[in-house]
């Protein structure tokens, strides 16, 4: 249960970082994955990875605040309203550095029981 034109958002956002953060990369190196999967409990967690720049790792917990941002015509607000969306469904959001380079932003969102039972 959410609302789906909120959640849309979410994912458009990150979907539209992932493609910033690998716009200098050569063509045949970019990639993009989302990738959803159901977590033990009650939880599906939706990830989006990319082969992009990464985060410098001082700036990894600025991400998600209102304004940061380092590209020359951006807002800095997505990531910021990302996680309110997300914090409004009972979820969290986060962002990592891939091993292999590139980031991957995680969000988790709990499972609505099944009307009529629980
Ligand atoms: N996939 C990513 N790889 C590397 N850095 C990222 C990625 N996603 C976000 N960032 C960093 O986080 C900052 C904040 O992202 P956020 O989406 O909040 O704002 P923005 O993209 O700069 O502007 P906008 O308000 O237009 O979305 C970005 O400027 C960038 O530095
Ligand atoms: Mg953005």
């Amino acid at each position: 249960m959410g609302d789906s034109v909120h959640l849309q958002q979410v994912l458009l956002n990150l979907v539209l970082n992932a493609l910033d953060a690998i716009g200098e990369s050569p063509t045949d190196t970019r990639k993009v994955a989302v990738l959803a999967r159901r977590l033990g409990g009650s939880n599906v967690e939706v990830s989006v990875s990319d082969s992009g720049v990464g985060i410098a790792p001082d700036k990894l917990a600025q991400l998600f605040e209102p304004f940061f941002t380092t590209k020359p015509n951006g807002m800095g607000i997505g990531l910021s309203i990302s996680r309110t969306i997300i914090e409004a469904h009972g979820g969290r959001i986060w962002a990592e550095n891939n091993a292999g380079g590139g980031a991957t932003f995680r969000f988790t969102l709990p499972v609505a029981a099944r009307e009529g039972s629980a």
